[in-house]
């Protein structure tokens, strides 16, 4: 087989210049959906899978794709690829880290001279994040059919901004038609965002799955009124109720299943005065674990607490699951892929399953699929401070060559 090697500066050059994107005074970045940033991000990977002369070609959802032909035009193609939309003040390695090291084993391959018999295909995912508009992964979500494409273009972030006008104005609304079209497998390369790699002490996970979850919308609504003549037996205190069902939450993750975690990360206090009792709260509750029935035994307790702490306090109450996402156990071949791309490059790895969602979940009910992770320093991400040590970014790109070079062999 022809050697094949990553040119490890260009990769680290193009990742810095890449992360100057929105960057933050603190080391982050703040690339949300369909920001300005984000379209400056777009627009570099562009001009970038351009320059490797990939096929660039934007699907109606926003998902960008740049495909190298194989010799054998007419097989299925490896895609692989992550996301390049970020956290609200965010890290610089979670999902640029598997779009750029794509780009990187694309290139390396060009310049050692090597066509594989598949097409591979590099792709950069519309709205992994859902922070800005909701669900997650939205444009893996239609890619793979499980949402419709009109309900996914009407999602409204929180200034009630559509997804499909957002789109259009960043100029990302493409005309390829948002579905898979021969796909032989998916590969992603992403940060582990949790501690288990550090703690083994290796440079690399094989991820044979990723956890279920459930988003849940929760309000409550109490009576606003003074804070200092209103006796406390009087008081119907919308946030005493979100304190209620948050401590509830953390009390259910240590009795309703070994790996649940659940979390109340999103707080909307009205009128958020020093003086006033609050009278309207809307809350997020996330809640994950590996077992799908563990998912539903905790949905259904967080209902029912916020139903116990509205009537404790005499509060009115909405809940609404707005996303439910099946745990994905991925496939047995492609995990052996990247364990034997992870053994071939001599370093030492782990499997595990993530905690974090990933396009992987959706990507994998359409075609065969796996993952592989690089640590996180102190498991830190989603905040401006994540790390990875840049000897194990180059090490999970060179896994991933391997990988891809594997399956696009026929
Ligand atoms: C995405 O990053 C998620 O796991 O929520
Ligand atoms: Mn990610
Ligand atoms: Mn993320």
């Amino acid at each position: 087989m022809t050697e094949v090697t990553l040119d490890e500066r260009r990769f680290r050059e193009r990742f810095d210049e890449f992360n100057e994107i929105g960057a933050t005074e603190a080391g982050g970045v703040d690339r949300p959906a369909l920001s300005d940033e984000n379209e400056r991000a777009r627009d570099l990977l562009v001009e970038w899978f351009r320059d490797a002369d990939l096929d660039v070609r934007v699907d109606r959802i926003g998902n960008i794709f740049g495909r190298r032909e194989g010799r054998e035009p007419d097989a299925d193609a490896v895609l692989f690829g992550s996301h390049v939309d970020s956290q609200y003040n965010g890290g610089r390695f979670d999902g640029v880290v598997g779009v750029l090291g794509a780009l990187e084993v694309v290139e390396a391959l060009e310049d050692a001279g090597v066509v594989t018999d598949r097409p591979l295909e590099i792709v950069s995912w519309s709205n992994e994040e859902g922070v800005r508009f909701q669900p997650d992964m939205l444009g893996s979500g239609v890619y793979a059919g499980e949402f419709d494409l009109e309900y996914a273009l009407g999602v409204t972030d929180d200034e009630g901004k559509p997804f499909g006008e957002e789109l259009e104005r960043i100029g990302y609304d493409g005309d390829a038609p948002c579905e898979p079209d021969g796909v032989n497998c998916y590969l992603e390369l992403h940060v582990e965002q949790g501690p288990s790699l550090e703690d083994a002490g290796v440079s690399v996970g094989v991820v044979e799955g990723v956890f279920g979850f459930s988003w849940m919308n929760v309000a409550f609504e109490g009576q606003a009124n003074h804070a200092g003549p209103t006796p406390m037996h009087m008081r119907r205190d919308a946030l005493v109720g979100t304190a209620d069902v948050t401590k509830a939450v953390r009390e259910l993750t240590a009795t309703g299943g070994a790996d649940l975690v659940g979390t109340v990360g999103s707080v909307d206090v009205w009128p958020n005065a020093i003086n006033v009792i609050p009278e309207r709260v809307a809350f997020t509750v996330d809640v994950r674990s590996y077992d799908d029935d563990v998912v539903d035994r905790a949905v259904d307790r967080v209902r029912d607490e916020v139903a116990c702490a509205a009537d404790r306090e005499g509060l009115e109450f909405e809940f609404e699951e707005i996303m439910r996402l099946e745990a994905s156990a991925f496939d047995a071949d492609c995990i052996e892929t990247v364990a034997d791309a992870a053994a071939a490059a001599g370093c030492e790895y782990e499997r595990l399953v993530s905690g974090a969602g990933h396009d992987a979940s959706y990507l994998n009910e359409i075609a065969p699929t796996s993952m592989l992770f690089v640590p996180s320093v102190d498991g830190v991400s989603h905040r401006e401070s994540e790390f990875t040590e840049w000897a194990d970014v180059v090490t999970g790109v060179e896994v991933l060559l391997g990988a891809v070079r594997e399956q696009a062999s026929t």
